[in-house]
């Protein structure tokens, strides 16, 4: 079995027998009661919390879509955001977050990110800021909170900026941050993680928008949600309760997907996989993670299914994936490393982020061990890099942490079909091949960026 960051990489052998389950039950496909229980989980998982506080209601609501960036488009309409206005976004994302700006006619500003950082700065947005500036997105770039979380959405609440904490990678994350950091025991963590309550934290976000698209923390092949503590979500939520229904044609290919890509990891070494592959691409059996209907589409029932199937497993996930990337952080040189300890502690740990000089050598290198890592998040300051950046408003040079950071970032798997014992034959490996870079931090208006 060949190791990746995608194809499928994150399903259980229970995962791909409830997706055969479900192909033979197409009555539970577009409706059913999975989809009412999933988000009541949702909801009763994450967001049991909130103090009440001054104009604002406890109240929570959700809702679930097709995609993530569905949900991103829906709390965006909601906040009347339109025409000319702006809204902040971190270079190093996805075409997929930025899309629902451009869609609605807004203009999304992109905000670098540190030096060897996944994430910006407080300082960063503050200049990114202006009279048009209606909101924030805040990403947590491969599951690590962004170190300042809690200042960011002050300045921005103080400032009337509404704050969309798109936790797409961060679904499982814990809401401690480094200020409430009081040391850790290790082995407490490791086996009883107490609080994964990524919404549980006194200063909550207006919306947040969760992913369980191909390759997250959770992964229904497809998904999103949007949960919202505020008034005219609320509102909206009531009055807007037609979404289109997914076609049952690629509801049949979701379901086969699971199967699909495991019997190709699991063959490619003798060939089979590769060829599986091929002609699950050719007839379009494969669907990319980037394909999505221009609607506003339901999240089919089925998905739903197999999203909550994975849900109840949350804590026993996160606390592999912490495992995992503990491995790494104590095997691979610190030179390599592009986060700490307590990122890991803290985080959902999606994927484990190194920088090396040498990306497409080392590739190469690693796939005659059967560690085949080619997919980067992310390989451009909008991924992927066939993105034109005009189209999607990016200027080349703007965010230049984002664009190094793009050229050398490798992603190393901590999904459950990684063991402990490989991952660190993969960090050795890392540390053998890899080659560092040369660089220096330098100061320009008062922001760092690496030249
Ligand atoms: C940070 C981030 N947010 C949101 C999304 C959108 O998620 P989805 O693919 O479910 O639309 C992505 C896509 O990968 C992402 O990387």
């Amino acid at each position: 079995m060949i190791i990746t960051n995608s194809l499928g990489s994150n399903y259980s052998s229970a995962d791909l027998t409830l997706a055969i389950k479900l192909l033979f039950q197409p009555w539970k496909w577009l409706k059913g009661k999975e989809t009412s229980l999933l988000e009541q989980t949702l909801l009763a998982k994450f967001v049991k919390f909130r103090p009440a506080e001054a104009g604002r209601n406890n109240d929570v609501s959700i809702r679930l879509f097709l995609k993530g960036r569905q949900a991103i488009y829906e709390a965006l309409k909601i906040l009347k955001i339109g025409q000319g206005d702006e809204v902040i976004v971190q270079a190093f994302t996805c075409v997929a977050v930025v899309q629902p700006i451009l869609d609605l006619g807004a203009i999304p500003i992109y905000v670098d990110v540190g030096p060897k950082n996944l994430n910006p700065s407080l300082a960063q947005i503050k200049k990114s800021v202006s009279p048009k500036t209606k909101a924030l997105i805040l990403q947590h770039t491969l599951g690590y909170l962004n170190r300042e979380n809690d200042q960011i959405v002050n300045w921005c609440r103080n400032h009337k900026i509404i704050v969309i904490q798109d936790l797409a990678h961060a679904l499982g994350a814990e809401a401690r941050w480094l200020d409430d950091y009081d040391g850790y025991d290790d082995n407490n963590l490791l086996h009883h993680p107490n609080t994964l309550n990524t919404l549980n934290h006194p200063i909550c976000p207006d919306a947040i928008i969760l992913s369980f698209s191909q390759d997250k923390v959770i992964d229904g092949v497809s998904g999103g949600a949007l949960i919202s503590s505020l008034k005219s979500h609320r509102q909206s939520f009531q009055s807007i309760n037609q979404l289109i229904n997914w076609s049952k044609i690629n509801i049949t290919k979701s379901l086969f997907y699971p199967l699909l890509t495991s019997t190709i990891r699991q063959t490619y070494n003798i060939g089979l996989g590769k060829i599986i592959h091929f002609v699950g691409k050719e007839l379009d059996l494969l669907p990319s993670s980037l394909d999505a209907p221009d609607k506003l589409t339901s999240l089919p029932n089925a998905l739903a299914a197999l999203i909550l199937n994975q849900l109840s497993k949350l804590e026993k996930i996160i606390v592999h994936r912490r495992n995992i990337a503990l491995i790494y952080d104590h095997v691979i040189y610190k030179r390599l490393k592009l986060i700490i300890a307590l990122d890991i502690k803290n985080g959902s740990n999606l994927r484990y982020p190194v920088w090396v000089g040498n990306r497409d050598e080392l590739e190469k290198k690693l796939t005659k061990h059967g560690f085949y890592l080619m997919d980067h998040w992310y390989d451009a300051p909008v991924s992927p890099k066939w993105v034109d950046n005009s189209r999607v408003k990016y200027r080349l040079g703007s965010c230049r942490n984002a664009e190094n950071l793009s050229l050398h970032i490798l992603n190393l798997p901590t999904h459950i079909n990684i063991d402990q014992n490989k991952a660190k034959i993969l960090a050795e490996l890392i540390n053998k091949y890899s080659k560092r870079t040369n660089y220096i931090i330098k100061y320009h208006k008062g922001l760092a960026f690496l030249q």
